[in-house]
């Protein structure tokens, strides 16, 4: 278990040599690291997520292997370190909250969810709770600007796509006006991280992700932290639907189908048909992303039910929620 950390306090006393054993497993990657790049010093910041990764977070002592490694000075490497906030000075808990308090966030109102995930968690900014769960930083800017105020768990931006992993988030999770993040979406986060964790108290060792570029995504914690599952992306991974609130009805001779989409994430999506209960589906409306709304012929008397497959440029997500039309 972690304790309470406050954010300035680096509680491991670790000695380079120690550093140096447990960083040793790394070599094949920073040598491709070094293949990579032209100039040996730009390795540094891949070099540092190594150190997260094996850490967790970044002791100052593997602030000065990393600069021997990379060939810059251990001062450099540290004013890297404390320049990037991507970059853990402190262990931090199975779950990073990041809230951004930049202009365009602070004036939608990112002090009142800080002040309001400070009572709920019962920490500070910085801090770590007492059950090592949850990790709350301010942030500057993490380009969620438009639906701000910017926030993110692990991986995760909060607001316009569910958790992708880890299980489906619940639909009150995504009934977010406008795609903002609300105090109450936030509580609901945190109820469903902590309803996760008391299923899977002792989630091991993180996995192994891809420090070298690969996609990666949480599902048990954010990239690095005791317990994370971050991961490369399965090549047959769907995303969960981005079509919510689907609904039907009927008018007249028609089935009407309506949705709310993100259009940022869509480039078009397809109206599937089932009339035998969802034993099979064929498609029957083929919409651009902006659409929200398609209007299919549904004879008087026949009943059928509807779903939505988003479609990005190179993949599908998993089918929508079903909505029904009686006959
Ligand atoms: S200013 Fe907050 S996400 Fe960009």
């Amino acid at each position: 278990m972690i304790a309470h950390h406050p954010a300035s306090v680096q509680p491991v006393d670790l000695d380079l040599a120690q550093v140096r054993a447990r960083m040793e497993r790394y070599a094949p990657q920073v040598a491709e690291l070094v293949r990579r790049y032209p100039v040996r010093r730009a390795i540094l910041l891949q070099v540092l997520h190594l150190v997260q990764q094996e850490f967790g977070w970044v002791p100052r002592v593997a602030i000065r292997w990393a600069a021997e490694v990379s060939g810059v000075s251990p001062v450099h490497a540290f004013s890297v370190v404390e320049f990037y906030t991507m970059y853990r000075q402190v262990p931090m808990g199975r779950h990073l909250i990041q809230v951004c308090h930049t202009m365009c966030c602070h004036i939608q109102g990112s002090e009142q969810l800080i002040a309001h995930l400070e009572r709920r968690l019962g920490i500070r900014c910085g801090e770590t709770t007492a059950d090592g769960l949850f990790s709350l930083v301010r942030v500057e800017c993490l380009a969620l600007c438009g639906t701000g105020p910017g926030v993110m768990i692990d991986d995760q931006a909060i607001g316009p796509t569910p958790h992708p992993l880890g299980g489906e988030l619940r639909e009150e999770h995504l009934a977010v006006p406008n795609f903002h993040p609300t105090p109450a979406v936030l509580d609901a986060w945190i109820d469903f991280l902590r309803e996760q964790a008391a299923r899977a108290p002792h989630p091991g060792r993180h996995h192994e992700h891809d420090a070298l570029g690969g996609l990666i995504i949480g599902s048990a914690g954010h990239p690095g932290a005791e317990g994370a599952s971050a991961q490369p992306l399965p090549a047959d991974y769907a995303p969960a639907c981005p079509a919510f609130k689907v609904a039907a009805r009927r008018d007249g001779e028609q089935a009407v189908i309506t949705w709310v989409n993100d259009p940022l994430l869509t480039v078009r999506c397809t109206v599937e048909r089932s009339q035998d209960r969802g034993a099979s589906w064929q498609p029957v409306a083929e919409v651009g992303g902006k659409e929200q709304r398609a209007c299919v012929a549904q004879p008087a008397g026949v009943a059928a039910a509807y779903r939505i497959i988003a479609h990005e440029k190179t993949r599908s997500a998993r089918p929508s929620a079903v909505v029904e039309v009686p006959g």
